[in-house]
C-alpha cells in the first residue's frame, strides 16, 4: 500500500498521480491512512523556506510514528528531492528514496532497489518527459473536477525562483494526449479540468517531428498548436466540461487567449496572472521581463475582451532592495486591478537562484511582513467590497462537493472560480445550478439554488 502526500503548488498534486499510476502497475493501491503503508511518500515543494521545514517536520513525525508498519520505507519525492538530492540521504537518515520531479518512471526499480534495505536516488532532469501516455491515478478525487498537466517545467528564470532548477526545462505534453486525457475524464463523469503549467502561455505542440526544442519555440503560430488553440480542442470535448487554467505569464498572454475565454462559454472567466510587484524596477530585477506599464496593458486588455473576467495575482514583498516607495507601487497596483484573489508572500531566498548569487537578501524580516500585512490588510478589504457587490446576482455553479461546515450545504465555483456554498435541497454534485447571491464573507458568497441549468 502506498500512502502519498503532496506539499505546494497544482502540479505537484497531478504529479502524485502520475506516481500512483506507476506504482499501480507494479500492484500498490493507495491509502489514506498512513499506518497501513508499506510506503510513504512525501511529493515535496522548494518554493520558499518554510515549505521546506514543513516537510522536514512531518519527515521526523514519521520517524517517530509508533504506529507504522515495521518495514515501511519512505521517500521523498518532487522540489525538495531535486534541490537536495542524495544529501536528504546522508544527513538525517529520515529517507530510503530521493526521486526528482523527471524520475517517476523509474519508480520500480528505485522501490526495489530499497526493498532489500538499500538506498536509492534518482534526480536527473530529462528535456523531454512529460509522462504523456500516463494515465493518472485519481487521489482524493470529488469525481467532478481533475487537474491535466499540460506542460512542465520553466525557462523563465525569475531571479527569486527555484523552480527552473528543481523542474527543469520547459516543455510541453502531446496536444492530442491532453484532449484525450480530458475526453476520458468526462466520459467518467468529471466536468472541469483545469489544464496546469508553470507558464501555459508558452505551451506548444506539433506533431511535425522537425519541430522540436529551438525550431518550435520560433515557429509561426499557425504551424502550431498554441496555448489558445489547446484551449478550444479542449473547450469542444463538450458544453458541460468547464475547462480552466493555471498558471498564466504577463509577458507571454495573447489576445487569442483572451479571444478562446470570450467566444466558449465553458473556458471559465478566470485568469491567474501573477504581478509579483507593482514597480518596475523591481519586476526588472525580478527578471519578470515586463514592466508595471506593460502589466497595466495586459490587465486593461483582459477587462476590454472579457469584463467579467476575474483576475488573480502572486504577490512577494520585501525582494531585494525593495524600498518603501516601490512597495507603495505595489499597493496601488493591487487597489487598481483589485483583483479577485491574491496569493502574498513576503520573499524567501532561495539557495541557488539568481537573486541568492546576486542579491544581497536585505529587507529585514520585520519590513518584509509587515508590507505584507499591509497588502494582505487592502486586498481583505478589495475581497469584502467585491463580494458584497455579488448580493442579489444570479451565479452558475458547478457543485463539487458537500460544504464543509454544515453538510446539508453544497459548495461549487462559479466561472469566475469563486466559492458559493447554498442549500442542498435535491441537487447533487456534477449538477450545474443557477444561484441566486444573498450573503457574503471575504472568502465566499452563500445563496440559494433557484434552477438546474440543463446541457
Ligand atoms: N520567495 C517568496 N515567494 C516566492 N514565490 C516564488 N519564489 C519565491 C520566493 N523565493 C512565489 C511567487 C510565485 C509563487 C508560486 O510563489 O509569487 O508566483
Ligand atoms: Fe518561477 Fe518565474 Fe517560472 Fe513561475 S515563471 S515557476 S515564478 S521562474
Amino acid at each position: 500500500k502506498l500512502y502519498i502526500e503532496s506539499y505546494g503548488c497544482q502540479m505537484n498534486f497531478s504529479d502524485s498521480e502520475i506516481v500512483a499510476s506507476v506504482l499501480g502497475n507494479e500492484g500498490y493501491t493507495t491509502t489514506t491512512n498512513m499506518d497501513e503503508a508499506d510506503l510513504i511518500f512525501l511529493n515535496t515543494c522548494s518554493i520558499r523556506d518554510k515549505a521546506e521545514e514543513t516537510v522536514r517536520k512531518k519527515l521526523n513525525s514519521i520517524k517517530h510514528d509508533p504506529n507504522k508498519k515495521d518495514n515501511v520505507k519512505v521517500g521523498v519525492l518532487g522540489c525538495m528531492a531535486e534541490r537536495l538530492k542524495g544529501k536528504l540521504l546522508k544527513e538525517e537518515k529520515l529517507v530510503d528514496l530521493v526521486a526528482g520531479p523527471d524520475s517517476y518512471r523509474k519508480l520500480p526499480e528505485l522501490v526495489d532497489d530499497i526493498e532489500d534495505g538499500q538506498k536509492a536516488v534518482n534526480v536527473l532532469l530529462s528535456r523531454e518527459e512529460t509522462y504523456d501516455d500516463i494515465e493518472p491515478v485519481r487521489i482524493n478525487s470529488n469525481g467532478i473536477t481533475a487537474f491535466v498537466s499540460i506542460m512542465r517545467g520553466c525557462d523563465n528564470m525569475c531571479t527569486f525562483c527555484v523552480v527552473p532548477f528543481t523542474r527543469g526545462r520547459e516543455r510541453s505534453r502531446n496536444a492530442q494526449s491532453i484532449v484525450n486525457e480530458c475526453n476520458d475524464l468526462y466520459q467518467k463523469g468529471y466536468r472541469e479540468v483545469t489544464l496546469l503549467g508553470q507558464n501555459v502561455d508558452s505551451y506548444r505542440w506539433s506533431d511535425n517531428p522537425t519541430l522540436r526544442g529551438r525550431a518550435l519555440k520560433e515557429a509561426p503560430r499557425d504551424e502550431v498548436i498554441d496555448f489558445a488553440k489547446l484551449l478550444i480542442m479542449v473547450a469542444k470535448i463538450a458544453p458541460n466540461l468547464r475547462v480552466r487554467f493555471s498558471t498564466s505569464h504577463p509577458k507571454d498572454i495573447i489576445d487569442e487567449v483572451m479571444y478562446a475565454i470570450r467566444d466558449y462559454k465553458n473556458i471559465c472567466n478566470y485568469i491567474h496572472l501573477p504581478a509579483q510587484s507593482g514597480n518596475t524596477r523591481v519586476l526588472k530585477k525580478m527578471n519578470r521581463t515586463y514592466s508595471r506599464e506593460w502589466y497595466d496593458e495586459k490587465t486593461a486588455r483582459i477587462k476590454e475582451v472579457i469584463p467579467d473576467c476575474a483576475i488573480s495575482t502572486d504577490i512577494i514583498t520585501g525582494f531585494c532592495s525593495e524600498t518603501d516607495e516601490e512597495h507603495a507601487d505595489t499597493v496601488s497596483l493591487m487597489k487598481q486591478v483589485r483583483y479577485e484573489l491574491a496569493y502574498m508572500f513576503f520573499y524567501s531566498e532561495r539557495p541557488g537562484t539568481l537573486a541568492q548569487k546576486k542579491y544581497e537578501d536585505d529587507i529585514p524580516e520585520s519590513v518584509k511582513k509587515s508590507r505584507l500585512k499591509e497588502i494582505i490588510d487592502i486586498q481583505k478589504t478589495i475581497n469584502i467590497e467585491l463580494n458584497e457587490a455579488e448580493i442579489g446576482k444570479i451565479h452558475e455553479v458547478l457543485i463539487e462537493g458537500v460544504s464543509k461546515r454544515d453538510k446539508n450545504d453544497l459548495r461549487g465555483r462559479n466561472s469566475q472560480n469563486k466559492m458559493i456554498i447554498f442549500p442542498k435541497e435535491n441537487y447533487s454534485l456534477g449538477d450545474f445550478v443557477k444561484v441566486k447571491i444573498e450573503k457574503s464573507t471575504s472568502a465566499t458568497l452563500i445563496g440559494k439554488a433557484l434552477e438546474i441549468v440543463d446541457y
